[in-house]
């Protein structure tokens, strides 16, 4: 019996060494049976930097980590097979190719099994058509520049009455604030005020851990109930309470003919005018995941580049210049800012992209391979996991000295193109970001805000990685009412 056991054991962990394929598979390892190599992979690191995890692989199995052809590898993470890729040809190729989108079972749980997103290519094109419908350049320059700038108004200058801010917690109550208006108009106070405590208890890492185990991330996230607005009274599923939130707001709205967001408008409508209609739970499984990744990326982004800013005077010098010049041109001294203003916004533009640049140190083409993918000897089977770098963004024939930051660079470019041959911080192909315009400008609307003020970051405030931008010493800026630049 136990030889048996053994037997059967050896074979199971030799099968896990050695995936089946139609090929050869490329370099690489995949660690310990079901665990893999999850726990090197999220080794905190600085976020300016490739992990070691991924520079040791490529040295090892390629020899060169400049090159940018034919390094990828193969591993395991979160309990899928993954394939991580440098190769920027490549990177493009699998995002055109595949629309599959690549998230572990974990992120599927929390998000959904019927999210549209996730489902076949039709509801996924569809939605996506609605979102840029809210989301594109001519929803944001219609609806949305308006509620941002007010809302970064009021934010800004609360922080300035406290004296300080955390930009990651501000942004993220900008954009938690300006979606849930588009989504679901207005709120009760109350369900308003449980959305956004919802959001505050939102476990960072819940994305981490591929075991539904106590304790995790996707556990504690899946487990909220905030009763006394304590973490120790948490005992319902935070999933489920915000679903359930946002479920009875467009129910009670819709039945006593009360207004919801233009969103749903734009959701409900479409669909009504073809004939057929987004149930509900659909579309607050939709609208879900558009705050989960909504709040989890442009927060973060916009932290590490007002630390950029604060760490170079010269390109804070020239962003001072041109948003006094955007104040000074307001007749009003209290008037909105408006789409022409943030597209006069060259330098801010240029801050932005090279931010975006240099923080790009994460996979931004996830995928999961529709069919096996011959590269070189190469085969990459079908099922697995496609995790693209934009290494790309460090290559010294592409970008001058890579590594430094330098807003300069970008002078004369495209500032408006979210995806280029040598650009891809949003993805790219058929899963490119649909919020990638709605970011930037979110980012424009703050810093300009931000430089309303005479302002400086928490000195020792530090960058790092661990798959996501971390802060270990959190994100304050030090700003004050009586710094006001047109006081
Ligand atoms: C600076 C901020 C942001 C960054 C860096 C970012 C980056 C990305 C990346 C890398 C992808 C995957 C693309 C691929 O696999 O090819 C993605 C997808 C997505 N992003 Fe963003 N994102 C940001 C902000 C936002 C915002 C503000 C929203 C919503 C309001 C949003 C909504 C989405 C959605 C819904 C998808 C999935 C698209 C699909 O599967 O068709 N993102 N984003």
């Amino acid at each position: 019996m136990v030889s048996l056991f053994l037997v059967k054991i050896f074979h199971w962990v030799y099968q896990w060494r050695n995936p089946k394929t139609n090929g050869k598979l490329p370099p690489g390892s995949m660690g310990f049976p079901f665990i893999g190599e999850t726990f090197e992979f999220f080794k905190p690191h600085d976020a300016l930097q490739f992990s070691t995890f991924i520079k040791d692989r490529v040295l090892r199995f390629f020899a060169d980590f400049s090159s940018i052809h034919l390094s990828f590898f193969r591993t395991s993470l979160f309990g899928d097979k993954a394939i991580i890729s440098m190769d920027m040809e490549l990177n493009l190729e699998m995002a055109k190719a595949n629309s599959v989108p690549g998230v572990t079972k974990s992120v599927i749980r929390l998000f959904g099994e019927n999210n549209l997103f996730l489902q076949s290519k039709e509801s996924h094109k569809h939605v996506r058509n609605l979102t840029f419908q809210l989301l594109g350049p001519q929803g944001l320059k219609s609806r949305m520049i308006e509620d941002v700038d007010l809302l970064a108004r009021t934010y800004m200058e609360e922080g300035a009455r406290n004296g300080y801010l955390d930009v990651k917690e501000t942004s993220s109550k900008i954009l938690i604030g300006c979606l849930a208006k588009k989504v679901m108009g207005e709120m009760e106070p109350e369900a308003a005020k449980e959305l956004a405590l919802c959001w505050r208890y939102f476990q960072s890492g819940w994305f981490r851990f591929f075991l539904n185990l106590p304790g995790t991330g996707v556990y504690k996230m899946m487990k909220v109930l905030f009763v006394q607005y304590t973490e120790a009274d948490i005992s319902w599923q935070a999933r489920k309470r915000m679903m359930k939130l946002l479920r009875k707001t467009v129910l009670t709205k819709r039945a006593s003919g009360e207004e919801l967001g233009e969103f749903f408008n734009i959701i409900f409508g479409e669909m009504e005018g073809e004939g057929e209609t987004m149930s509900v739970e659909n579309a607050v499984e939709y609208i879900y995941t558009f705050f989960l990744v909504a709040n989890e990326t442009t927060p973060r982004i916009l932290a590490a580049t007002v630390k950029f800013i604060s760490d170079h005077p010269k390109v804070k010098q020239e962003l001072q210049r041109e948003h006094e010049e955007i104040v000074r041109g307001k007749a009003e001294k209290e008037g909105g800012l408006t789409w022409e203003d943030y597209k006069s916004m060259h330098f801010t533009q240029m801050v932005i992209n090279e931010s975006l640049r240099i923080i790009s140190t994460a996979p931004t083409v996830l995928r999961v391979l529709e069919h096996d993918f011959q590269v070189g000897d190469y085969t990459i089977p079908a099922g697995w996991t496609f995790m693209g770098y934009p290494h790309i963004h460090f290559n010294s024939e592409k970008y001058e000295d890579p590594y430094a930051f330098n807003p300069w660079r970008w002078e004369g470019k495209d500032l408006g193109a979210i995806v280029s041959k040598t650009f891809i911080p949003f993805g790219a192909g058929r899963r490119l970001c649909v919020g990638a315009e709605f970011a930037k400008m979110q980012m424009a609307v703050f810093i300009h805000h931000l430089f309303r003020y005479r302002w400086s970051m928490k000195s020792g405030t530090t960058i790092i990685r661990s798959f996501m931008l971390m802060f270990p010493g959190g994100c304050d800026v030090q700003i004050s009412e009586d710094t006001e630049v047109d006081k």
